[in-house]
């Protein structure tokens, strides 16, 4: 491939038509307004029209042609957004790297349920799920664990999947398990979360004081603001605050109550 565009910009330097042939039905870019068309037969590849000849191009390795200025870059987007490859092939291979599979994608973590690798040009970065997400190697986000096979209980309620967690050093929120899902809730006015009874008693406990007016930390109402609740309501402004790289899943409406 390489070499095939070397010796095009060669001979088009010195002034030879080295037009790559269009086979078949494929589309010329150079008859079209965008100058640009999807290869027809590889997924993962596209013709450019330059200097008034039809050129063949890769996409970044892992990902797909998705159209002129669509997609993550070069026109090119991650395979699974659409349904890029239907009926065609991918040319190239994965080209793999520590934690990538392909140089270009969205990848699991070997350990982890809550974590997850975005890779750009093979530099692979930790991404984490918060709020009790989960990553879904399906969909390639962070999902409700209930849609995460293999993941289905969040490690948080590994201890108890029906008990209480401290949050944090929060002295009023705290996580419930409910069947092995966490939900965030709040101790009642005037108490406060009791990390050795794992309820909320009256204070002063060992490491909370009387509830002031104080605003908590904002570490802690971060933490509280990316929470799934059973309230579907809650849910698409809980998907707004997902870490980069997250695509968040649409609710799907089931009920849940
Ligand atoms: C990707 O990485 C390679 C080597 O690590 C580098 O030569 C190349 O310029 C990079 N490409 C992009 C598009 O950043």
């Amino acid at each position: 491939m390489a070499s095939v565009i070397k010796a095009v910009t060669i001979l088009t330097v010195i002034g030879v038509c080295a037009c790559q042939q269009l086979k078949g039905n494929q589309e010329d870019p150079c008859q079209t307004k965008a100058r640009v068309v999807g290869d027809q037969t590889y997924c993962d590849r596209y013709w450019e029209c330059v200097n008034g000849q039809p050129e063949l191009y890769d996409c970044p390795n892992g990902l797909v042609y998705a159209g002129k200025n669509r997609g993550v870059t070069e026109g090119c987007d991650y395979p699974w957004r659409s349904n890029y490859c239907d009926g065609k092939q991918q040319a190239n291979p994965p080209i793999g790297t520590d934690h990538c599979d392909w140089l270009y994608g969205i990848f699991g973590h070997e350990t982890s349920c809550t974590r997850y690798w975005t890779c750009w040009n093979g530099t692979a970065t930790e991404q984490l799920c918060i709020g009790g997400l989960l990553y879904n190697e399906r969909t390639h986000s962070c999902d409700w664990p209930e849609n995460v096979d293999g993941c289905q209980k969040h490690p948080l309620c590994n201890d108890d999947p029906n008990g209480n967690v401290p949050l944090g050093k929060s002295c009023n929120r705290y996580w419930q398990c409910q069947g092995g899902y966490p939900r965030l809730q709040r101790c009642p006015a005037m108490l406060v979360f009791d990390r050795r009874s794992l309820r909320c008693v009256v204070p002063p406990t060992e490491d909370c004081d009387v509830p002031s007016t104080i605003p908590p930390p904002i570490q802690e109402v971060e933490e509280a603001e990316n929470i799934p609740q059973n309230n579907p309501k809650n849910r698409d402004s809980n998907f707004n605050n997902l870490p980069p790289g997250a695509i968040p899943v649409p609710f799907k409406g089931k009920s849940r109550n």
